[in-house]
């Protein structure tokens, strides 16, 4: 399961008279070393868990199992306890106390709260009290021969096999003892013993399900059946942006604690800084426009690697932001050295819980996009524009900017996104899939547009260069007659991105221009624009959203066409030429 998480690991067995637990940071082989292999906890039930910190920086203490005082009870989880911060100080208040910074550690202690000797009735009561998403694995000592999982929102199966029965978030931690699979439904709890596997609903009622059997081979299974890792991330869309936007909206408000800001400090803001790199720093050009545009706060983007050596302005009053999937990016971490050098406060928007800059920032809000492994970033750049968006809300609304009935139709807006991506992977694949077939073998391509949609232009043209090798350029689409309409020749393809419905106009004729240089025109805009489809060549039709938020759906066309067009041409996309994953050089 490390491709689900590789910070930390742990194990908690059960011998038969108490749960041995083994846990550390680092990756699994650590664990290893930990426990000679697993010679030194034996016993004949189990749970295990390899990490992806959310809550609480990967260390030996914050790994899973957590578990109670007296160690009877022993718990690993994946997803987010949206409400584990009240439900922590209500058990405070009842005199538990905690080792870890995690969400999970709630669980654990709450089954200890409500446990009295029936594990199912302990386990549906803790489920009416978590806000958020889970898969649990449960044992307790008083029950040496089972094993209690459930699931709300986050992946859980069940294995069965003849030498015993397994749980897991995936099926690849099983393939090598079962292809015979129950896929468990939110809110289903389940109980396994060695020889049997029962299933009941949350009223604790036995429930009937269906064996299935999986089809895979280990390798196609470990990208979850995805050919590449980069195509899985791409479908990981609507669940990172749900985890990043979820537990940020609270009573139909936005509430980001992590900002460690309150209103007098937003108030007196008078200019943000954005320094990031790559694909991060195009998100940063969104939120530029989606800042200024609401909270009308001026906003500086910068690439890291000019912002650390060009001797920046930073006055009181100004925010630097540092936007970085991994936290190691060494331009990146520079930049942040220099503002704070400069006696300014970072706040860091990071994917990596523990990582360089998430240390050194002074705050830090977590995209939740999950481990992130081909080199091309698409759910991370995903999540922080996702976070980018919340806080331009916040600082609107604080600032007086918004009007309450303006910000209830945004948050409505923002929260329909991940469905929103979700019907655009459900639908228009096939199309994508075509449009790359015919575009294979183009040699230059241009991108396209204006306000916000040239923050997506500048995304669709960087994952197209990097994953297919195709030279792009993304240009705001009013500056392609000051130079670049030059290189405008028969079969040049130009993906014009068409959302801003007050800048439609103004594109589309310089759309005609370029067309009759002999362009091909790929448009990319919201359902409903006929004049779009009247004037391009092939028209890729996105959901309807509020105009702020148009580069969460146009970008995924974009990342589909260059995945689809370096499937056609054969090339190693997950792992492309001269990229890594992380830079963490100059
Ligand atoms: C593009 C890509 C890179 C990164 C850039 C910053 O697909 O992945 O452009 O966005 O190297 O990396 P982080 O976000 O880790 O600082």
């Amino acid at each position: 399961m490390e491709y689900r998480g590789y910070d930390s690991a742990g194990l908690a067995v059960n011998d038969g008279t108490k749960i041995e637990i083994a846990k550390c940071k680092g990756r699994l082989k650590a664990l290893s070393d930990l426990t000679n292999g697993g010679e030194t906890i034996q016993g004949t039930s189990g749970i295990g868990h390899t990490r992806w910190a959310t809550h609480g920086v990967p260390s030996d203490t914050n790994s899973h199992p957590h578990y109670n005082s007296n160690e009877s009870i022993a718990v690993v989880h994946n997803g987010i306890i949206e409400n584990y911060i009240k439900i922590k100080q209500r058990l405070i208040d009842k005199g538990y106390s905690f080792q870890s910074q995690t969400d999970t550690e709630v669980v654990v202690q709450l089954l200890d709260h409500y446990y009295e000797g029936d594990a199912l009735a302990a386990i549906t009561k803790v489920m009416t009290k978590l806000e958020g998403s889970y898969a649990l694995g449960i044992v307790f000592n008083d029950h040496p021969d089972e094993l209690f999982a459930v699931r709300k929102d986050s992946p859980l199966i069940v294995g069965v096999s003849e030498s015993g029965n397994y749980i897991a978030s995936d099926v690849p931690a099983i393939l090598k003892y079962t292809r015979d699979v129950y896929y468990i439904d939110n809110g289903e709890i389940v109980k396994l013993t060695r020889d049997n596997v029962s299933f009941y609903n949350s009223d604790l009622e036995p429930i009937e399900k269906e064996l299935k059997t999986v089809a895979w081979d280990i390798s196609a299974a470990e990208k979850g059946g995805y050919e590449h890792f980069m195509l899985k991330e791409i479908h990981e869309q609507p669940k990172a942006v749900r985890d990043t936007l979820n537990p940020r909206i609270r009573d139909n408000d936005i509430v980001i604690d992590e900002l460690n800001m309150n209103e007098e400090d937003i108030k007196n803001l008078k200019k943000i800084f954005i320094v990031a790199c790559g694909s991060a720093y195009h998100t940063g050009m969104t939120g530029k426009y989606v800042i200024e545009d609401l909270a009308r706060i001026p906003v500086e983007v910068d690439l890291a690697s000019e912002f650390r050596y060009r001797n920046p302005i930073l006055e009181e009053g100004t925010l630097t932001i540092i936007i970085s999937q991994s936290g190691e990016t060494a331009d990146s971490l520079a930049a942040l050295r220099e503002a704070k050098r400069q006696g300014m406060k970072v706040l860091g928007i990071i994917n990596v819980v523990g990582s360089s800059i998430a240390r050194e920032a002074d705050n830090v809000m977590y995209t939740w996009a999950g481990p992130e492994i081909a080199v091309a970033t698409t759910k991370a750049y995903s999540t922080q524009l996702s976070a980018l968006y919340l806080l331009a809300m916040h600082f609107a609304k604080v600032r007086g900017a918004l009007p309450q009935n303006e910000f209830d139709t945004l948050l409505q807006n923002l929260r329909q996104l991940p469905e929103q991506i979700q019907s655009i992977l459900d639908n228009n694949v096939t199309q994508i899939q075509y449009i790359a077939s015919k575009f294979v073998a183009v040699k230059e391509c241009f991108f396209i547009g204006r306000g916000v949609d040239y923050t997506t232009a500048l995304e669709g043209s960087l994952k197209l260069k990097e994953i297919s090798y195709i030279h792009s350029e993304a240009y705001p689409a009013g500056e392609l007659k000051h130079g670049p309409i030059a290189l405008i020749e028969d079969g040049t393809l130009v993906t014009a991105i068409l959302t801003q419905e007050d800048l439609y106009k103004k594109t589309l004729s310089n759309i005609v221009e370029i067309q009759s240089r002999g362009a091909l025109v790929l448009a990319v805009t919201n359902e409903g624009n006929e004049e779009a489809v009247k004037v391009s060549d092939i028209a890729v039709y996105i959901p309807v959203t509020d105009k702020h938020f148009t580069t969460s759906l146009a970008v995924i066309p974009l990342q589909l066409l260059s995945y689809y067009v370096s499937i056609g041409k054969g090339l190693d996309l997950d792992k492309p030429r001269n990229l890594a994953k992380s830079v963490t050089v100059e």
